[in-house]
């Protein structure tokens, strides 16, 4: 096994598909992480795009420590439910179908969240995003992740010839659940609908490695074209694309922190019985100054 070693700490990276993801083992995150550590932890990433870390005892101040090594964290978002933070820690999503006092204490409910990459509908989207497990279910409300550079290897020849160039509307009035925005009217015509324009194809800035940009499927819009030759463009790039041999699911248990790069990656969230409880915090991590963003292919 890999393992990488400095003065303080020594831990072994696991992968854990073919496509993506490594569990990082032998690393307790409740401890301060010295520089060094912290930076294999991010190349780590850089090269799995997915880290799990097993059996932690985390609060939310480490959790916001340990994201913090990856960038700065942003405020929790606006949400159906409003805007649902630890307290205390204004950076620490709630995502959660516990209901307290008749109220919902964080964002999702327990329905499934479709394909997506985080906030993609901003002209700088997160750079990566990580779910610390409180309360898990014993069925569903598994985490699933894809590649987006397997999804691009993944399509005929013709398809990637056809997408070349071409930009997509990422919507911004809806949300993973399919819960409409604050602030926003449903909407009515993709090809007029708030959203953010990006390029469909994107290269990785040091390898070079070319990589779909899709965001999300719903209300989603390839600028000039016809919206009916824009929806059956996009179903024939989904159904090529987002298959499930280039996808990984992680089965959670309380205690496991989960970070995803959110440029080259989509997740989705399996349903789960609404009579169980799943709690989990989540942080977000905004491109660090003099990290290079995503380039159009
Ligand atoms: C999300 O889409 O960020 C939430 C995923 C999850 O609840 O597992």
């Amino acid at each position: 096994m890999p393992q990488t070693n400095n003065p303080q700490t020594t831990f072994s990276i696991h992968p854990v598909s073919a496509a993506l993801g490594a569990e990082i083992r032998d690393l307790d995150l409740s401890r301060p992480l010295d520089p060094a550590t912290a930076s294999a932890l991010v190349e780590a990433l850089d090269r799995h795009l997915v880290l799990v870390f097993r059996d932690q005892t985390l609060s939310d101040a480490d959790f916001v420590r340990v994201s913090g090594h990856f960038g700065p964290l942003d405020k929790a978002p606006i949400t159906e439910n409003g805007r649902l933070h630890a307290p205390g820690y204004e950076e620490v999503y709630v995502i959660s179908n516990i209901m307290e006092n008749g109220r919902p204490i964080g964002a999702l409910g327990a329905g499934e969240s479709v394909w997506h990459a985080d906030m993609t509908y901003l002209e700088t989207p997160p750079y990566a995003s990580s779910l610390y497990a409180l309360e898990v279910p014993t069925e569903g409300g598994d985490t699933g992740f894809l590649s987006m550079f397997a999804a691009y290897d993944a399509l005929p020849e013709p398809l990637k010839r056809r997408v070349e160039g071409l930009s997509i509307k990422h919507d911004s009035t809806t949300n993973s659940g399919g819960y409409l925005r604050r602030g926003f009217a449903p909407p009515v015509d993709v090809a007029t609908s708030p959203g953010t324009v990006h390029p469909l194809v994107i290269t990785h800035p040091t390898t070079n490695a070319r990589a779909l940009l899709l965001g999300r499927r719903p209300h989603a819009y390839i600028p000039g074209l016809p919206v009916a030759e824009s929806e059956a463009l996009l179903d024939e790039i989904w159904a090529a694309a987002v298959r499930p041999e280039l996808a990984w699911h992680h089965r959670w248990r309380v205690g496991d922190l989960v970070m995803w790069d959110n440029r080259w990656t989509m997740h989705r969230r399996d349903p789960f019985p609404d009579d169980q409880r799943r709690l989990m915090h989540r942080t977000q991590i905004a491109v660090p100054a003099g990290r290079r963003q995503t380039v159009a292919a």
